[in-house]
């Protein structure tokens, strides 16, 4: 690695008041990162760069609303109050340009028990859901534990990067009637930030077909330098009319264990359609944690996200210049958004499984197979850059020592 590119990481990250470059040791606190690999049938001392959580603490001021909360001591039923909606509305306008208003506001314990939800709420059994693979796996697999039909429009590799093939959606749309529309965005795992462009496209193509959209935004704050998120139902009064919204403060913040989406839902019919549906999963509070640290990280935490989104700027930085200098014929690719790198292992000339044992015995990293993915997932791996540097530097060494 040249000198160059270290100390020009080292200037930009000169003024970080957080420390991203503490290693936490997370083994033994039932980390579903760290601490499961044998009931997942892995080996003991892999390096885990998969699931989509981030190894570093949340931020200051959510840690100190947490323990103010836990210091009171009852956790009783609880419930959100106008100043809750109003933290994420205002983080909603502030950071992505987009107005909502209170009554479109459902929260949900997680983005994929929503999804299941709508998916149960808004489709017949047997009927069409249309989802882009590679695609983030519980699309599928709420799709099909709910009996519904996999529709798959599978995005296209072009020069590196990916791309939407826009004939083949509409022919799905047509053939298959789908009434439901899984829309990732930005996309886990080939990381893009769609386009204006692209998002109307889709949005017009799913109008058109009466097809309903589900977008899953979960990933909408990470997005790298030179590209801008877009919410879906920002962009038309039309589309925001047939469409779902689903943000987190989850990714965003490191939040997942503690439970908490919103999602915003213009069209009051699918808004019903989707509240009847979790009541009749019995489900009807948020945990008392989750609604106390969403708040507080919506409020207070976006100083901790700006220097975050330099530190995994210099992350991205570090694996591009590792990839291109160290790991041929692995080749990444470049990402728009979120902090999962997708990279293509074809190169090597192995078969998918072969790829695997490498990655798990020679290399020593618990990864996502990209099989898990969906169609188009297969040669490729996934690797999640949220960690200190040093370990993420350990992992691109264990890489490199595997494939030599
Ligand atoms: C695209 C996407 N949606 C949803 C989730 C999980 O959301 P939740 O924990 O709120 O169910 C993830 C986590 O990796 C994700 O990548």
């Amino acid at each position: 690695m040249g000198p160059g590119l270290t100390e020009s990481i080292a200037k930009w990250e000169n003024d970080l008041r957080y420390n991203f470059d503490e290693i936490i040791d997370r083994r033994g606190t039932n980390s579903l990162k760290f601490d499961f690999a044998r009931e997942r049938g892995l080996p003991e001392g892999l390096l885990p760069m998969w699931v989509a959580d981030m190894d570093f603490r949340a931020p200051q001021p959510v840690l100190d609303r947490l323990v103010e909360v836990a210091r009171h001591g009852i956790f009783g039923y609880t419930e959100a109050k106008d100043d809750y909606y109003q933290a994420v509305a205002d983080w909603l306008r502030r950071r992505h340009g987009y107005e909502t208003k209170p009554q479109w506001l459902k929260k949900a314990p997680g983005v994929v028990y929503a999804l299941a939800m709508a998916i149960r709420a808004l489709t017949k059994p047997g009927e069409g859901v249309l989802i882009q693979s590679p695609v983030y796996y519980p699309f599928t697999g709420c799709t099909l534990e709910n009996e519904r039909t996999l529709v798959v429009n599978q995005l296209i590799l072009k020069d590196g990067h990916y791309e939407i093939d826009f004939e083949d959606f509409e022919r799905k749309l047509v053939e298959k009637q789908p009434r439901l529309f899984l829309l990732c965005s930005p996309h886990n795992p080939v990381g893009r930030v769609w386009t204006r462009e692209e998002l109307l496209t889709m949005g017009q193509l799913c109008l058109k077909h009466n097809c309903l959209v589900f977008s899953d935004e979960i990933h909408f704050d990470f997005v790298f330098p030179g590209y801008q998120h877009l919410v879906f139902g920002s962009l038309d009064p039309a589309l925001a009319d047939i469409a779902l919204i689903a943000t987190a403060p989850s990714k965003t913040f490191n939040l997942a264990g503690l439970q908490n989406a919103n999602l915003f839902i213009k069209n009051p019919d699918l808004k019903n359609a989707l509240s009847q549906e979790i009541r009749r999963s019995g489900f009807s509070q948020l945990g008392t944690l989750g609604l106390a640290a969403g708040q507080s990280a919506y409020e207070a935490g976006e100083e901790w996200l700006e220097q975050l989104l330099v530190y995994l700027k210099g992350n991205l930085d570090l694996t591009r210049e590792y990839f291109r200098a160290k790991l041929a014929p692995l080749t990444l690719i470049e990402p728009e958004g979120t902090y999962l790198l997708w990279f293509d292992c074809r190169g090597l000339g192995l078969s998918p499984r072969e790829i695997n044992q490498l990655i798990i015995n020679k290399a020593g990293l618990w990864l996502d197979d990209g099989a898990m993915f969906g169609p188009g997932g297969e040669g490729f791996q996934r690797i999640n850059i949220a960690c200190p540097r040093k370990t993420l530097e350990e992992a691109l060494d264990r890489l490199e020592r595997a494939i030599r």
